[in-house]
């Protein structure tokens, strides 16, 4: 169980300051590194103290705020220069696949939740897709049995990238500037480098063995076979190459070039299933964006194949008639009721929720105010309810490494992106000279139904593999708007985290009246319903409440740190707006002007 637990701590709850799974992700009780978990650090711990005290920025016209600063200045630079917040999220998407290249990408895929200066609410699908040679058994041997690593960490684990063609299709219908131009300083910070922090890294740091088993990755990612050092400068020449061929040649350089040729060829090479076809007949799709309403405040999140807006929207329909209020933050009381609606609205998505295009997802009901009701029922007043007890089947657990961003523009247009290789650094594999990493999404996938992968997830029939099927994922992207007008614009990694994660931070805003800083800097807790306990960040729970949460039946496991929120709120009063890097991912940063 040791295992079980390290691993998911190694790939979904995730750090910032510290991002080796032997200190930033291990419970204080289990300090010991994981056995086999994909990002395992072979490095001694260097605990890089937070920032609790990083200060809260306000800004009149537009504001970004990502997870690596030099990304955050490209977008910063493009609003500045009269780009709007998708000119601004493009840049950005791509700055990030260069500064911060365990998450951002192009290898991978992603969600852009939208909401437009006209009152228009958009959402755009741009996850990978599973090869058409896929199969629903491809993660087992001949006996039946799920072969460990096989979606992780080899070819058979990668997805078609819906990056390229995400932001390509935003930009051409929302942005105002050319790609060319957009792409500009992606190129620039790959071809001439950038001096790496602490905060970059410790991340690089969790995956100095993997960088060793490839020649072409140790080449960028290593130097000269040791880990990059803070202060050093890391340059990119292939990504910078192949950003070039894609800002002169756009999706067709990507999907039907030189580039799908690469990787093609090397996952030919290395057992993969990635054909041409696949990369021709990739497509990202405009869909409508779950919507619900909350104490006066529209939420609107992800849709599936996210289970991020679903399942927020669900859990804040059981939650509403609950006085959270004048409960208070992380009260016994309103802990109690968070952690049962979460149970349950997990429950639901790990039972019903997966690719709309081969599996009916019943968002009506489950969004209905009849199951909220049923559900709110079920809730024993003074006792935590066994996750047994609970209806459904046993679902995914998503294990990731991911990251978020958001941008607000002068005109009042908010993007919430969160994009995805899944592990981080994906495969940890570079396809010949393309300097960029593939993602594992097809781990986000059903490797076997009843079986438990190597996260202890065990996956519904609802998220099996199948040709051209996009994975179920908890990537949550999030507008909050306040009676037609912009509130908020939150997003974060963390795999399923991400869900508790992002609703916690609107919560704080809209329900405790914290402002950005105090809703950011905030301990989280989290609950998905299996593993049948409540994870919380040090500092959750008063020694009071927490007493009283386990003398209800609660096991709660304390792990240093979840998700990394990169919010934006409107002040309501002044109109400003404002924001502030997560202290939990310090190379990141909030700007504006
Ligand atoms: N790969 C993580 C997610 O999509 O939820």
């Amino acid at each position: 169980m040791r295992n079980f637990y390290a691993a998911i701590l190694a790939c979904c709850l995730v750090a910032g300051g510290a991002i080796t799974s032997s200190d930033a992700f291990a419970f204080p009780q289990d300090t010991h590194p994981a056995q086999d978990g994909p990002l395992q650090p072979k490095v001694a711990s260097k605990q890089q103290p937070l920032r609790p005290h990083e200060p809260l920025v306000t800004a009149k016209h537009g504001m970004v705020v990502t997870a690596q600063h030099l990304a955050t200045q490209v977008g910063l630079n493009i609003l500045k220069q009269g780009g709007n917040a998708v000119d601004a999220a493009v840049a950005v998407g791509y700055a990030l696949a260069v500064v911060h290249p365990c998450c951002g990408n192009i290898g991978g895929g992603g969600f852009m939740t939208l909401h437009l200066a006209d009152g228009r609410n958009l959402f755009l699908d741009f996850r990978e897709k599973a090869p058409l040679a896929a199969t629903p058994d491809m993660m087992q041997n001949a006996a039946g049995k799920v072969v460990k690593g096989r979606s992780t960490k080899t070819y058979l684990g990668v997805g078609v990238p819906g990056s390229v063609m995400g932001f390509d299709d935003a930009l051409k219908k929302y942005g105002t500037m050319s790609l060319a131009k957009v792409m500009a300083p992606a190129i620039k910070l790959a071809k001439d480098g950038y001096v790496l922090e602490p905060g970059d890294v410790r991340i690089l740091d969790t995956s100095t063995d993997y960088f060793r088993q490839h020649p072409n990755v140790a080449a960028i990612f290593l130097d000269h076979g040791q880990p990059w050092k803070a202060g050093q400068v890391l340059k990119q020449p292939q990504l910078a190459h192949t950003l070039e061929l894609i800002a002169q040649g756009g999706t067709r350089a990507f999907y039907d070039g030189p580039i799908a040729a690469a990787v093609v060829k090397a996952s030919r090479v290395n057992h993969g299933l990635l054909s041409l076809k696949d990369f021709r007949d990739y497509t990202a799709q405009w869909e409508k964006p779950i919507e619900c309403e909350y104490h006066g405040y529209t939420i609107i999140s992800s849709p599936p194949p996210s289970s991020g807006g679903t399942t927020i929207c669900e859990t804040l329909q059981i939650i509403a008639p609950y006085p959270f209020a004048k409960w208070g933050f992380h009260s016994t009381q309103s802990a109690h009721y968070f952690i049962e609606a979460e149970r349950r609205a997990f429950a639901d998505r790990n039972t019903y929720l997966g690719d709309p295009a081969f599996v009916h997802n019943p968002i009506k009901q489950l969004l209905s105010a009849e199951h909220a009701a049923e559900l709110r029922a079920s809730i024993l007043p003074d006792k935590a309810t066994p996750s047994a007890q609970v209806k459904g089947s046993l679902g995914p657990y998503q294990a990731t490494n991911t990251t978020h961003y958001s941008i607000v523009d002068d005109e009042g247009n908010a993007v919430a992106v969160t994009y995805t290789v899944n592990s981080y650094f994906g495969i940890k594999q570079i396809a010949g000279n393309t300097g960029f990493f593939l993602n594992n999404e097809m781990d986000d996938f059903t490797s076997k139904p009843g079986v438990p992968n190597q996260f202890g997830l065990v996956q519904g029939k609802a998220n099996q593999i199948e040709p051209g099927k996009r994975s179920l994922s908890s990537m949550s992207p999030t507008i909050v708007l306040k009676d037609g007008k912009l509130a908020m614009v939150t997003g974060s990694p963390g795999g399923s985290t991400i869900i508790s994660t992002t609703m916690e931070s609107i919560l704080n805003v809209v329900e405790y009246g914290m402002n950005v800083k105090q809703a950011i800097d905030a301990p989280r807790i989290h609950m998905q319903w299996y593993p049948d306990e409540v994870f919380a960040e040090p500092g959750s729970f008063t020694p009071t409440v927490r007493d009283a949460l386990e003398a209800m039946g609660y096991k709660i496991r304390t792990v240093r740190q979840m998700g990394d929120i990169a919010a934006i709120v409107v002040n309501l009063k002044t109109g400003e707006l404002e924001s502030v890097n997560d202290p939990r991912y310090p190379a990141g940063s909030a700007a504006g002007y």
